[in-house]
C-alpha cells in the first residue's frame, strides 16, 4: 500500500471514529432524557407562584424551595376550609427517611425550613405569617407517623401588612446546598458576627468555628462518620433508591437526588446521566460508597468554616425551631456572599454511628446539648445546579 492510501484510510478510520463517537453521544444524551423539558425546576421561576391567588399556596410554593433531608421534601398542606387566611403544616409520614433519620429529627428540623421560606416570602409580599407550632398538641412518640399524620406541625396564620423588601426573599431562589470546593479564604469578622449574631431564640444558638485545630477536628469527625455511613448498606440503599438518572425520573418523581447535587450540569450532565441510566452499578452499592466518601474528603478538604446549631432541649418544637433558624442563616449566608452544606452524617441516630455520635457530642454540646446541624460554611468557587422540586399542588391535601 503506498502513502496516498494510507492517508486516505486513516482519514477514514477518523471519520469513522468520530462519527461513533458522536453516536455515542446523542445516544446518552437521548437516554438521559437531554430534549425534555425540565417540569421539575418549575417551582424555581418567580412566576410560579404568582399563579396563585390564594396567599396560602403561592407562599407554599415559596416554601417548597427550602432545604430537606434526603430532598425529601416531606411536606403536606392543608388549607382551613373555612378561613382562607388559616392553613397547617403536617410532617408527611411517607416520606421519612427511617434508616438514616431513625428518630425523625431531620424530618422536623426540615418542617422548620419551609417555615421559615414562608415567613420570608410573606414578608415581602406583605404577609404577616403568625406560626403556632403543634397547635393540637405533641406527637406521641410511640406512635409517630399516625401522629405525624393526625397532628399539624404548624398552624399557619396570615394577616395583611405593609410588604418590606428584603434581601432574604431574593435569596430564596438561590441553591441552598453548595457541595462544591469553598475559596481558602476565611470568614471575616463581620460575617461570622453576622452569622451568630442570628442566634435569637432562647436555647438555640449557631457558632462558627474556622480555627485550624477546630477544622481539622471537625473535618475528621465529618470524614470518618462518611467512611462509617458508606459502610452501612441499608442506609445507603435508602438514599440509592430515590437516586433519579435521568430527566424522565426526575420529572417523574420531583424529590430525592441527581447529578446536580454533585455540581454536574449543561451537556456533560446528560452525558453522565445516559452513563448511569445504562450502568446504574456506577452510583450504586461499593461504588456509592467510594463516591460517598471521596466527595466528603474533597468537601473537607476544602471548608474554611464549620458552623454547627447547637440547642439545649430536643423536644419536637426545638427540632423545627432549628429548621427556621437553619434557613435564615442560609438565606443570610448568601446576602454576605457564602454558601453552605450540612454534613449530617455524625449526628445521626443509628446504631452503627452510636460511638462517634457520643463523641461528637461531647466535643461539642458537652452540656447534654443537641448538634441539630453541622454544616460547611465559606465563598463558593463555583454556583451549583438547582435541584428537582415537586408541584405545589401535590403538597396541598386534597
Ligand atoms: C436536616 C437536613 C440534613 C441535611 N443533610 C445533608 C448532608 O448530610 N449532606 C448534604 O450534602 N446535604 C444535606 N442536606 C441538604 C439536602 O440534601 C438538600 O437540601 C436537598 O438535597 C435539596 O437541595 P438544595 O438544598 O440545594 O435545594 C441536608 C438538609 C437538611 C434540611
Amino acid at each position: 500500500m503506498n502513502g496516498k492510501k494510507i492517508r486516505k484510510y486513516a482519514v477514514r478510520g477518523l471519520v469513522g471514529m468520530a462519527g461513533a463517537g458522536l453516536l455515542l453521544l446523542t445516544a446518552l444524551y437521548i437516554i438521559s432524557g437531554g430534549f425534555m423539558k425540565q417540569y421539575y425546576l418549575e417551582p424555581w421561576s418567580e412566576e410560579y407562584a404568582a399563579q396563585y391567588d390564594d396567599p396560602r399556596i403561592s407562599l407554599t410554593a415559596r416554601g417548597i424551595l427550602a432545604a430537606s433531608g434526603h430532598n425529601m421534601q416531606p411536606w403536606i398542606i392543608r388549607l382551613d376550609p373555612s378561613d382562607s387566611m388559616v392553613f397547617y403544616l403536617y410532617a408527611d409520614s411517607t416520606r421519612m427517611t427511617k434508616e438514616v433519620d431513625p428518630y425523625a429529627r431531620q424530618m422536623m428540623i426540615s418542617q422548620g425550613t419551609f417555615l421559615e421560606y414562608v415567613a420570608v416570602a410573606g414578608k415581602k409580599e406583605g404577609w404577616d405569617t403568625k406560626i403556632k407550632l403543634f397547635p393540637d398538641g405533641v406527637y406521641d412518640e410511640s406512635d409517630l407517623a399516625r401522629s405525624m399524620d393526625t397532628l399539624p406541625v404548624a398552624k399557619i396564620t396570615l394577616a395583611k401588612t405593609q410588604p418590606q423588601d428584603t434581601q432574604l426573599y431574593d435569596a430564596l431562589y438561590l441553591p441552598d446546598t453548595n457541595r462544591e470546593p469553598y475559596q481558602a479564604k476565611e470568614l471575616s469578622t463581620s460575617q461570622v458576627s453576622g452569622l451568630e449574631s442570628l442566634s435569637g431564640t432562647t436555647g438555640i444558638s449557631v457558632t462558627v468555628y474556622q480555627k485550624p485545630g477546630m477544622l481539622s477536628s471537625i473535618g475528621k469527625y465529618a470524614l470518618q462518620s462518611a467512611q462509617i455511613e458508606a459502610g452501612v448498606s441499608r442506609v445507603m440503599e435508602e438514599s440509592n433508591v430515590i437516586f433519579r438518572a435521568s430527566e424522565y425520573q426526575k420529572n417523574q418523581y420531583r424529590y430525592g437526588y441527581s447529578v446536580e447535587g454533585q455540581g454536574a450540569s449543561g451537556f456533560m450532565k446528560h452525558i453522565l446521566q445516559g452513563m448511569l441510566t445504562i450502568f446504574p452499578s456506577l452510583n450504586s452499592g461499593e461504588a456509592a460508597s467510594r463516591n460517598f466518601i471521596n466527595y466528603t474528603r474533597t468537601s473537607v478538604d476544602s471548608t474554611p468554616a464549620y458552623a454547627m446549631i447547637i440547642t439545649r432541649e430536643n423536644s419536637r418544637e426545638v427540632q423545627v425551631e432549628s429548621g427556621m433558624f437553619y434557613s435564615r442563616l442560609v438565606l443570610t449566608g448568601h446576602t454576605l456572599g457564602l454558601v453552605m452544606q450540612p454534613l449530617s452524617q455524625a449526628l445521626e441516630e443509628y446504631p452503627e454511628m452510636n460511638n462517634l455520635y457520643t463523641e461528637f457530642k461531647q466535643a461539642y454540646a458537652p452540656d447534654s446539648g443537641t448538634v441539630q446541624m453541622l454544616f460547611r460554611v465559606g465563598y463558593p468557587t463555583k454556583g451549583t445546579p438547582l435541584s428537582m422540586r415537586r408541584d405545589v399542588m401535590d403538597i396541598i391535601a386534597k
